[in-house]
C-alpha cells in the first residue's frame, strides 16, 4: 500500500491504496465517489471518463498511485462549471441519455470537445466521441445536444466559457492548438496512442489485464492481433470450395464488402463496417494465393478509410475441412493492424467479437447462396451494436471465471 495525496473535485485527499488500484475503483470504493461509473475496465467503453489535470483519461486503466499531486474532476465536481450546466440542459432538451450508464462519461467527453473545438461540425463530434459507448440513445440526442451548446456558444459567446477555452489552452497547451486547428487527427490519435497502448505510459494499465490475453500480447508483436472464427457448412467440400474461389460470390456474402476489379492474382474493393456511432470504409487491394490440392485460401489486404483516415491490414486465411460427404468445416484465421481514430478498438475484444460475428454472418450467407445460387444480397454496412458485443465478452469472462474453477 502507498499513501497518495492528490485532489478531488477539489478536495485535498490522502488516502492509502495498493500499487494496483486503478483510478475509477480508488474513486468509488476509496472516495466513495460513484458516479463514475465502470462498464468495459478495458479503456474501450468510456463510461468511467474523468478529467486528470483538466484532460479526460479513463479512469478504468489509470493507475490512482499515478495521479500522486494531481488534480481529478468526475461527475461530482461540475456544481459550478458554466460548460456542465450547459450540457446538463442541452442533454434534457434533446433527450441524450436513458439509462444515463455512460452519461458521466459523455458528459465528460462533451465538456472537453466544447472547449477544445468551438467549430466542430457533426462529423468531427461523432468522431470525438468515438470512444464513448451508449447502448441506449443512438447517439443521436447526444450529438445534437453536444451541436446545440456549440451553436449557442459560437451565437452568443460566454465570457465564462472563453475562460475555460484560454485556461485549457495555456494549461493543456498544445493539445488544443493542434486539435482545433492542425490538419488531420494528428493530436487526437497521439492523445489516444498514449492512452491505449498500455507499455508506453506511465499512466495507463494494469499489466495483469493485458497479461491475462497472452495470445493477443504474442501476436501483437507478430504485427497485428490474431482472430479465430469458424463455421460449417451443409455441402460437400468440392462444392464448397469451387463457390469460395469465386471471389464476387465470396464478396456477395460478406456484409459490406464490394470488389470493384479482380485479376486472378488481385483485386481492388471496398468494405463498410458501422459500429455504435462510427461508420467507416475501407478502400484497398488485397492479394490472393489459392491452394486447391488443400483447400487453403489467403487473402492479404490492406486499405484506408477516407472520412478517419484510419488504416487496417489484414490477412485472411480460410481452410476447408470435409466434415462428412455433406458437411463442411471453414476455418477463418484473420491477422489484422489497425491505425488511425479507429486503432482504438484493435485491441480490444470488441474486433474480435466483431470478425466473429462476421465471420458466423458469412457461414450463414454461403449457406444460403448454396442452397439457391440466384439469391444475391445488396452489399450491406457489416453492423454491430458495441454494448450488445460487450455484454458478451462480459458473459463469456464470467463463463471462463466458473469453468477455470
Ligand atoms: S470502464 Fe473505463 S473505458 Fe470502459
Ligand atoms: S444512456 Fe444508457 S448507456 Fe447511454
Amino acid at each position: 500500500m502507498k499513501t497518495i495525496t492528490l485532489t478531488v473535485n477539489g478536495n485535498n485527499i490522502q488516502k492509502a491504496v495498493s500499487d494496483r488500484t486503478h483510478l475509477g475503483d480508488f474513486l468509488r470504493d476509496v472516495v466513495q465517489l460513484t458516479g463514475t461509473h465502470l462498464g468495459c475496465e478495458h479503456g474501450v467503453c468510456g463510461a468511467c471518463t474523468v478529467l486528470l489535470d483538466g484532460e479526460p483519461v479513463r479512469a478504468c486503466i489509470t493507475y490512482a498511485v499515478a495521479c500522486e499531486g494531481r488534480a481529478i474532476t468526475t461527475i461530482e465536481g461540475y456544481e459550478s462549471d458554466t460548460v456542465m450546466s450547459r450540457l446538463r440542459a442541452a442533454f434534457n432538451v434533446h433527450h441524450a441519455l436513458q439509462c444515463g450508464y455512460c452519461t458521466p462519461g459523455m458528459l465528460a467527453t462533451a465538456r472537453d470537445i466544447i472547449l477544445r473545438l468551438p467549430n466542430a461540425d457533426e462529423q468531427r463530434v461523432r468522431i470525438e466521441l468515438a470512444g464513448n459507448l451508449c447502448r441506449c440513445t443512438g447517439y443521436m440526442g447526444i450529438v445534437s445536444a453536444i451541436l446545440a451548446v456549440l451553436q449557442d456558444l459560437r451565437d452568443q459567446p460566454d465570457a465564462q466559457v472563453q475562460a475555460l477555452r484560454l485556461a485549457a489552452v495555456k494549461g493543456g497547451a498544445q493539445r488544443i492548438a493542434a486539435s482545433e486547428f492542425a490538419q488531420g487527427f494528428t493530436s487526437f490519435e497521439a492523445k489516444r496512442r498514449v492512452e491505449q497502448n498500455p507499455e508506453s505510459s506511465a499512466l495507463t494499465s494494469d499489466p495483469a489485464k493485458f497479461q491475462a490475453s497472452p495470445s493477443t500480447r504474442q501476436e501483437s508483436q507478430q504485427k497485428g492481433t490474431k482472430v479465430h472464427a469458424s463455421f460449417e457448412v451443409p455441402f460437400g467440400v468440392e462444392d464448397v470450395w469451387s463457390f469460395m474461389s469465386d471471389l464476387n460470390a465470396v464478396a456477395s456474402c460478406l456484409p459490406g464488402a464490394q470488389i470493384e476489379s479482380e485479376t486472378p492474382e488481385q483485386v481492388a474493393g471496398k468494405i463498410s463496417i458501422k459500429f455504435g456511432p462510427m461508420a467507416a470504409t475501407f478502400k484497398g487491394n488485397a492479394t490472393i494465393d489459392r491452394d486447391p490440392a488443400q483447400r487453403i485460401a489467403v487473402l492479404k489486404g490492406a486499405g484506408q478509410d477516407s472520412v478517419s483516415q484510419s488504416r487496417a491490414t489484414g490477412d485472411v486465411r480460410y481452410q476447408l475441412e470435409a466434415v462428412s460427404a455433406s458437411s463442411t468445416r471453414v476455418a477463418v484465421d484473420l491477422l489484422y493492424t489497425l491505425q488511425g481514430p479507429l486503432a482504438q478498438f484493435s485491441r480490444s475484444g470488441l474486433v474480435q467479437e466483431f470478425v466473429k460475428r462476421m465471420v458466423a454472418d458469412f457461414g450463414k450467407n454461403v449457406t444460403q447462396r448454396l442452397a439457391s445460387p440466384q439469391t444475391i444480397a445488396p452489399p450491406q454496412a457489416a453492423s454491430i451494436n458495441p454494448v450488445g458485443v460487450l455484454f458478451s465478452i462480459l458473459w463469456q469472462k464470467i463463463k471462463n471465471l466458473f469453468v477455470a474453477r
